[in-house]
This record gives C-alpha cells, sequence and structure tokens, in this order.
C-alpha cells in the first residue's frame, strides 16, 4: 500500500498587499522586489489566523477528496506560526472539522513541513496502521515579520494548502528528508525570549532574521542533491517527470534549480510572483491550483521538493 493524493485544496486571504504598497511603508521598490525575488504581490491575513486559514483549506481539500471528515485516521499540520504554543494547530482544526476519529499533532519543519508531513503520512499507510490523512501545510508569517525590515519582509506571505491522502495500491513512489541542526542561524525566529518571575526580564516575541544569501546557496545546491537522491534511489530517469512542484522562495532560485536538474521550465510552475512564499503552504497551494486546472493527468510523475529553516529539506516522487 502506498499513500495517493486523492483531493487537494487551499485557501488564500482577500487582501492584496502589493510592492507598491510596500514601497509607500519602506525603503524598498516594485523593481527591486520583482527582479530579485520574481514576487509582485502577497496576501495578508487581517481577521484571521493560522488556524482559520487551515480548515478553509482542509475543507476544500475533503471535498475534492469526497471523503468525509470522520474517515480521518490522522491530520498532520505543517507550520511554524500557529495560534497557540498548545493546543496543537491539528487539534483545533480536527475539532472544527469534527474530525473525530483522527489524531491529530503539528509538524515543525518550517517551508519544508508540507513534504515531511506527506513522507509522515506515506510511513503510517505503508506500515498500515492508518489508511485516510489530511496533511496541511498552513503560514501566517505576517505575525512574525519586523515590518521595518526590508531584507525580510517583502518576502513573505499568508495563506493555507492541504491534501487528503488515502492508501491505495498506486501513489507515492518515494520521499527522502533531510536536516542540518548546525545551520539554524541563517533562518530563524525565538519563539518567546526567556522572560520569568525570577530573573527580572519581560518575555517578548521575537520576529524572523535571515541571512539570505546563505539560504539561497544552500537552496540552489540542496534542492537539487535532493531530487537526484530521490530519483535514484526510485529508479526513475529525470526526464521522465511531468513537474517539478517547488517550494516557491525566490524565482531566481526555482530558474537556478532547474538549470542544474538541466530541465526546461515549463517543467517547474510557479505562482510566487501572486502570492510571495507562503513558507509550509507554498507547495500544497500550487499542487492544489495545478491539480485544479487539470494539468495533471493519470500517470503523470510529479516530483514535490522544498526546503527550510532547520536547515531542512526533502522531496517526494508521486505517481497521479
Ligand atoms: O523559505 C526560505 C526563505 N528564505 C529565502 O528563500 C531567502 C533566499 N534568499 C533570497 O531570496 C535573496 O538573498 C534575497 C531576495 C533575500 C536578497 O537578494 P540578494 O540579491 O541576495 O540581495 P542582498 O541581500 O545581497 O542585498 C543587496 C542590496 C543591499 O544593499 P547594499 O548593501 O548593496 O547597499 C540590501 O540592503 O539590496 C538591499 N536590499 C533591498 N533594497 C530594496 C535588501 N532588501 C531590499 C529591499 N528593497 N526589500
Amino acid at each position: 500500500m502506498t499513500g495517493k493524493i486523492i483531493g487537494t485544496g487551499s485557501y488564500l486571504p482577500d487582501r492584496i498587499v502589493t510592492n507598491d504598497e510596500l514601497a509607500g511603508m519602506m525603503e524598498t521598490s516594485d523593481e527591486w522586489i520583482r527582479s530579485r525575488t520574481g514576487i509582485a504581490e502577497r496576501r495578508i491575513a487581517l481577521d484571521e489566523g493560522t488556524t482559520g486559514m487551515a480548515v478553509k483549506a482542509a475543507r476544500r481539500a475533503l471535498e475534492s477528496a469526497g471523503v468525509e471528515a470522520e474517515e480521518l485516521d490522522l491530520i498532520l499540520l505543517a507550520t511554524s506560526t500557529q495560534d497557540h504554543l498548545f493546543p496543537s494547530g491539528a487539534c483545533e482544526v480536527q475539532a472544527t472539522l469534527g474530525a473525530v476519529n483522527a489524531a491529530a499533532y503539528d509538524i515543525s519543519a518550517a517551508c519544508t513541513g508540507f513534504i515531511f508531513g506527506l513522507a509522515s503520512a506515506q510511513a503510517f499507510i505503508r506500515s498500515g496502521m492508518y489508511r485516510t490523512a489530511l496533511i496541511i501545510g498552513v503560514d501566517c508569517l505576517s505575525k512574525i515579520m519586523d515590518w521595518s525590515d526590508r531584507g525580510t519582509c517583502v518576502l513573505f506571505g499568508d495563506g493555507a494548502g492541504a491534501a487528503v491522502v488515502r492508501a491505495e495500491d498506486r501513489g507515492m513512489i518515494h520521499a527522502v528528508m533531510g536536516s542540518d541542526g548546525t545551520k539554524g542561524p541563517v533562518l530563524s525566529c525565538v519563539a518567546r525570549s526567556e522572560g520569568n518571575a525570577f530573573n527580572g526580564r519581560t518575555p517578548e516575541l521575537g520576529y524572523t532574521q535571515m541571512d539570505g544569501q546563505a539560504v539561497f546557496k544552500f537552496a540552489v545546491k540542496k534542492v537539487p542533491e535532493c531530487i537526484h537522491q530521490l530519483l535514484d534511489e526510485s529508479s526513475v530517469d529525470i526526464d521522465d517527470i511531468d513537474y517539478f512542484v517547488l517550494h516557491q522562495a525566490n524565482q531566481r532560485i526555482n530558474e537556478s534549480i532547474a538549470k542544474r536538474l538541466k530541465q526546461p521550465l515549463e517543467k517547474v510552475p510557479m505562482n510566487i510572483e501572486r502570492y510571495g512564499n507562503t513558507s509550509a503552504a507554498t507547495i500544497p497551494i500550487l499542487l492544489d491550483e495545478l491539480n485544479r486546472d487539470g494539468k495533471f493527468q493519470p500517470g503523470d510523475k510529479i516530483v514535490l521538493a522544498g526546503f527550510g529553516a532547520g536547515l531542512t529539506w526533502g522531496a517526494a516522487l508521486l505517481e497521479w
């Protein structure tokens, strides 16, 4: 048995923030942002949180799969911006959906979280422990941005994507995951400083900090490496892949990955122009858009691949 994606869904908040609007708030420009990243605009959540967005994407995924919430055995929610430290976002989604038979927990792997979730669900399904899983990638990065730091805040946006995975004979072929905790400082966000009643310090929330060039260099090397590992271990030729659905962090990163893989850009769809980097949500949002546009045919081979804070990276090979 293998875990097959049988339904997808996504949700983006209505509020559009253009590069020009940001240029009115800080020293930046549409030209700088577009030419360095490919981003033209992003969505920002106003009156909703991470769980609210996750539930909307999840409902659409369940509807597209034709699966009732009660049928779910497992809910995995990948995020860095959960509304509460506890309970988990996955438990909040479970409660709202009424998925009374599901075990639910969050996955912390930043932008790689959806891939880690998919690979984890796959392991449960292969072992025979579970049959039907909901995997959500969701982030509300606007709440952990320093909106005066033009080097980070222009890159990110809010959104959610989800997929329903069920035990079938064919579906996911293979997945690989990797982590290098020694590189943690290049992309990080303090959850809460160490203040308490005894040390006299007031706890403060942190904001996203990033060494952009270090992340860029890591991504363009590690993602092609892990895709090659995935395909070698699956004995699948790279030219037989129909689509590479990559994490949407920077258009230039994805163009460079395509070049290193010697693959045409037509096989590397992108939507970063409209949404920016929605972290754990980029891959399932793009997957859902392509699925709803009818881009995938039964039997198509699709690689999903991402990277993120941790540092973490991962890739999955699907047969649609
Ligand atoms: O999910 C993973 C999340 N993170 C990433 O994917 C980040 C990967 N890295 C990147 O995408 C790129 O490194 C960035 C887009 C973040 C930055 O592009 P860059 O070509 O590496 O620019 P830089 O950091 O070398 O900065 C070049 C200049 C600097 O000015 P000086 O020192 O040359 O005078 C920056 O201060 O651009 C300046 N700059 C800006 N200017 C206008 C930085 N941010 C901005 C901005 N608008 N928003």
